[in-house]
């Protein structure tokens, strides 16, 4: 086996090892066809069976509805902020946020051009620890939708009550996709860049309801246009291959691994191993994340100065757990434990913090 470290990376990501290398041995000559499937065309057989397996993935393991589309679209998660904006928020209309955090006020940043706006929960008042209950959010008469991030990736905070508060909701969920169930019958749109739980960056999966693009507020270029998508199965321009095409067989590999319900509990698991190691500590490491709203994929926590910090990333990457640093916005560490982290590498690095805990306090 190939040298491979605990790459604890808020995404891109690490990938299942299986993955990789089937991905690998095809890579070359694709199903015997003299070629890569990345050479072959968007319109091809080959491709054209990949594109749909993946998308009848989706459905099935996050059992989407059928009044759903479900689409692939370049610019990441990013685009998806100004897109849903300008799919479905006509400029008299309003938004609600949840401002949860640093993608959520970079989602309001861009929707702003579009439609009205206000923030129905501040999580800003108290530095961005914790997400609300439904019953805190208040949302105002004539909302067209709601914003949630249901995972803020880089202040480790995660939406543990969907808000059933009358309103549709858009969901960006780049960083727990395919690791809870999503209750559709309160969602117009669920969208997420793919390189997290997903597969390869440079793409975004993006599910909507299709009623929700019958009346567009706004004529749209082309690209912008999630009907355009729908219309096309997502083909009408060239797609993302690569990260389309390995997705595709993340998604089989989940399916093997007993699906969203499976990963889910597995990501309670996963996460608990590192927070009893946080809570055990007396202090030591500090997760400011209380109760619910701790991510159960990004683990947030500091160490009591920047020296130990300097060390503990230091000797965390010489035993091979690599990309512990937290985001640049917030400093401290950051272990993100998506669902190709291996169980075994949460349970080590959770070693690893007691052992480095007995030795330096
Ligand atoms: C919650 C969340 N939303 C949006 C983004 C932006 O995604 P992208 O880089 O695919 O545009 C990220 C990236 O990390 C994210 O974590």
């Amino acid at each position: 086996m190939p040298k491979r470290v605990y790459n604890f990376s808020p995404g891109p990501c690490t990938l299942p090892y299986e993955v990789l290398v089937e991905t690998q041995s095809e890579l070359v000559n694709y199903k015997d066809s003299g070629m890569s499937l990345v050479e072959s065309s968007h319109r091809g057989r080959n491709y054209d069976a990949v594109h749909n397996e993946t998308v009848g993935l989706v459905r099935e393991l996050l059992e989407v509805p059928d009044e759903f589309a479900i689409l692939f679209i370049q610019g990441g998660a990013t685009l998806q902020f100004a897109m849903t904006a300008l799919n479905l928020l006509a400029p008299t209309e309003k938004a609600g946020f949840l401002r949860s955090g640093h993608w959520a006020n970079l989602a309001m940043k861009d929707a702003r051009m579009y439609g009205n706006q206000y923030v129905a929960w501040n999580g800003a008042e108290e530095n961005y620890f914790r997400l609300p209950s439904s019953d805190e959010v208040q949302v105002q008469p004539d909302t067209r939708y709601l914003h949630v991030t249901t995972n803020e990736t880089i202040g480790g905070v995660r939406l543990y009550e969907w808000p059933d508060v009358g309103v549709p909701l858009v969901c960006d969920m780049s960083s727990d996709y395919f690791s809870r169930s999503i209750p559709w019958d309160l969602i117009d749109v669920a969208y997420g860049g793919a390189q997290k739980n997903l597969g390869p960056s440079g793409v975004a999966l993006v599910i909507v309801r299709k009623s929700a693009l019958d009346a567009s507020p706004r004529e749209l270029p082309t690209y912008l246009d999630y009907r355009v998508h729908l219309k096309s199965n997502s083909l009408f321009n060239t797609p993302a291959i690569f990260p389309i095409y390995v997705s595709g067989k993340v998604l089989k590999h989940y399916k093997r691994n007993g699906g969203v319900e499976e990963y889910r509990k597995v990501s309670i698991t996963k996460s608990g191993h590192l927070y009893r190691a946080i809570d055990r500590s007396a202090g030591f490491y500090d997760c400011p994340i209380q109760g619910e709203s701790r991510s159960r994929m990004n683990v947030v926590f500091r160490v009591p100065t920047d020296e130990l910090q300097a060390k503990f990333l230091a000797e965390a990457e010489q035993e091979g757990f690599v990309n512990l640093k937290g985001h640049r916005s917030v400093g401290g560490m950051r272990a993100s434990i998506y669902n190709s982290m291996p169980m075994e590498g949460a349970v080590q690095l959770a070693d690893f913090m007691d052992h480095f805990r007995s030795s330096n306090s």
